[in-house]
């Protein structure tokens, strides 16, 4: 089952509550929040008191993608405000395995996340430990992005290396995911679709995740 998961980076935030509700009714199951620090990448987006203020009004689960620099400063705030998962990025701090405990002490899941010109050889030893790995399909920073081809051997690698061991980690893909790329990535291995500009710019957001969920399935279902 291929989960769609909205981005509220692409989102019109003079009425988030309301975009929230949309994506939530169109049935996604999983809301993906980008927080970034301007340092890690070049932009800046909104941190744990947003998270706070959705939490009483979606039962989504909420998907932190952390964009910033020593995540591990940041992982007890997320909790308290409501998060449900983390992902970080390999490449934001020296002491991989620690944030992943720090995570899980917290209740939640643990994801970390690769750019695309990362190799999957700097998880392998962790591999075990996490409940998700994000891949990036674009460079982090912003959203409506053009995908980039070149993730998706490491998508199918990784896919084959998870089949192989048994394993129940899942893989999120992120960037430039449209009703074009849905079914590529879905086709490599890919459970969790994030999808941002694809959802948000359409005039009809509900209608843009029943519409990436059909795509996705139809690859599954060949
Ligand atoms: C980019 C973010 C993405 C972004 C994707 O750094 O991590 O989650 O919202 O946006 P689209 O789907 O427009 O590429
Ligand atoms: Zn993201």
């Amino acid at each position: 089952m291929i989960q769609i998961a909205p981005s509220i980076l692409s989102a019109d935030f003079s009425r988030l509550g309301e975009q929230v509700r949309l994506v939530e009714d169109a049935g996604a199951e999983v809301l993906h929040i980008d927080v970034m620090d301007g340092h890690f990448v070049p932009n800046l987006t909104y941190g744990p008191v947003l998270v706070k203020s959705l939490r009483s009004h979606s039962s989504m689960r909420f998907d932190v993608h952390l964009m910033v620099e020593k995540p591990e400063l940041f992982i007890a705030d997320f909790a308290a405000a409501g998060a449900d998962h983390i992902t970080f990025h390999l490449e934001a701090t020296y002491h991989v395995h620690r944030v992943i405990q720090q995570i899980k002490e917290q209740g939640m899941t643990a994801g970390i996340a690769l750019n695309p010109a990362t190799p999957l050889d700097g998880i392998k030893y962790i591999l075990q430990d996490l409940d998700m790995v994000l891949l990036m399909t674009v460079n982090p920073g912003f959203g409506g992005q053009k995908f980039i081809p070149n993730v998706i051997p490491k998508i199918q690698v990784l896919h084959r290396h998870l089949q192989q061991t048994g394993s129940t980690c899942q893989i999120e893909i992120d960037g430039g995911i449209n009703l074009e790329t849905a079914p590529v990535v879905v086709n490599a291995g890919a459970h969790i679709l994030v999808a941002g500009s694809a959802v948000f710019t359409h005039p009809d957001p509900k209608q843009a995740v029943q519409e990436l969920r059909q795509a996705a399935h139809s690859v599954k279902s060949e």
